[in-house]
């Protein structure tokens, strides 16, 4: 059933601004249901692991940086066709350029700093959930 499921990261400046009630609220309404979830946060090494795709980019270091700053809350979201439906509930990458009313138009600053994670595909949710989540964790 991983085609149902998708992995996400709400970032460290949308903890630190006290958004973490508000964005799993809206998951949970737009009717994912979460089924692992933790409050964590990213060791260097983990975080250069988890974005490694993008090492090669220019702003991989200050990807790293901030996302090791601070806590994350990282969760398993089950729901049909869950990884598309979540792209479309955070909106783009940037936030200038997300939707109105998607989790990045209303929580994100900036590209960088763009408040929460979402899997681009199904074979990535899988990575990306197996790296945060022993089997024993997701229910
Ligand atoms: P995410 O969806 O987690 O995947 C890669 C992350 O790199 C992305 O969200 C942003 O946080 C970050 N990112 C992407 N593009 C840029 C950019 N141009 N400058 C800084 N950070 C970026």
């Amino acid at each position: 059933m991983t085609g149902n499921r998708t992995f996400t990261m709400i970032k460290p400046d949308a903890v630190e601004n006290g958004h973490i009630g508000a964005i799993l609220e809206k998951i949970t309404a737009a009717g994912f249901k979460i089924v692992a979830m933790k409050y964590t946060q990213l060791s260097k090494r983990d975080a250069e692991a988890f974005y490694a795709v993008h090492n090669e980019r220019p702003f991989f270091g200050e990807l790293v940086a901030f996302m090791t700053r601070g806590p994350i809350v990282s969760a398993i979201l089950e729901k049909d066709n869950a990884v598309d439906d979540f792209r479309a509930l955070i909106g783009a990458t940037n936030p200038a350029e997300a939707a109105e009313g998607t989790i990045r138009k209303l929580f994100a600053t900036s590209i960088g700093e763009n408040a929460v994670h979402g899997s681009d595909s199904d074979e990535n949710a899988a990575i990306e959930g197996a790296f945060h989540f022993a089997g024993r964790e997701v229910y």
